[in-house]
């Protein structure tokens, strides 16, 4: 991943907005460590803004695709109330064993179930309304993930689209490759689509906030 922004200036942001959690820190040290795509972690500023609008919009029910070794579900199950909940999909069984190991060391790890498998089977069985739905797994299922959003999530809720930006590939006409393909058309179509409100922050690799009108 190429970043877009200056890394003081990524740097400054982070040291001025709300710090990782101990345990979301010990998570993304050993991700670093150990993984070789580590980079998928969302990190720290990220993980604030994540915390920020989950809180914003009042969540109790998240939904997220794609948790990896777990940091966002963390960010999200630390910003839901008590009472809330954080449904988190992967396909991948190792990174879904770290993720669950630092659940169970979190004081909110319980509000967190993991599902394994393809997530647009998962979301098949799923029943809304989420108040709050994280895209972030496979980028040629966006459209997918978002068509399936839409119809689980609440009245006036909020989905969540990360790497909208994709290391500033978007910019490329013809796309370079199908993934870039994909987000593009996600981002037009979100774009164009009267049913929500959004817009493209420039988080990171860009976050796409889309609020649902009705
Ligand atoms: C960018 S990572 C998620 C990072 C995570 N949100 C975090 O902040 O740590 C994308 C994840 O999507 C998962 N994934 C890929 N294809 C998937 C699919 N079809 N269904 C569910 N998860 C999938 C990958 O295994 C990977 O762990």
């Amino acid at each position: 991943m190429k970043p877009l922004i200056a890394p003081e200036i990524e740097a400054y942001a982070q040291a001025h907005s709300q710090p990782e959690s101990p345990i979301r820190r010990m998570l993304r040290e050993e991700t670093e460590r150990t993984r070789e795509d580590a980079v998928m972690v969302v990190g720290p500023l990220e993980g604030a803004f994540l915390q920020m609008v989950a809180q914003l919009v009042g969540a109790r029910r998240v939904l997220e695709i794609g948790t990896f070794t777990g940091y966002s579900a963390l960010c999200f199950a630390e910003a839901v109330p008590e009472d809330g909940t954080v449904i988190t999909c992967d396909v991948d069984e190792e990174a879904a064993a770290v993720a669950r190991r630092y659940f169970g060391q979190s004081p909110v790890g319980r509000k967190i179930q993991l599902r394994l498998g393809p997530a647009l089977e998962t979301m098949r069985t799923l029943s809304g309304p989420f108040d709050l739905i994280f895209i972030d797994a496979d980028k040629v299922n966006y459209l997918n993930y978002y068509r399936r959003a839409l119809d689980l999530l609440a009245p006036h809720g909020v989905i969540l689209i990360d790497n909208v930006l994709w290391s500033g590939e978007v910019l490329k006409h013809p796309p370079p490759d199908e993934r870039t393909e994909a987000i593009q058309k996600l981002n037009r179509t979100v774009a164009g689509d009267p049913r929500v409100t959004a817009v493209l922050v420039t988080i990171r690799d860009g976050v796409l906030v889309v609020r649902r009108n009705e």
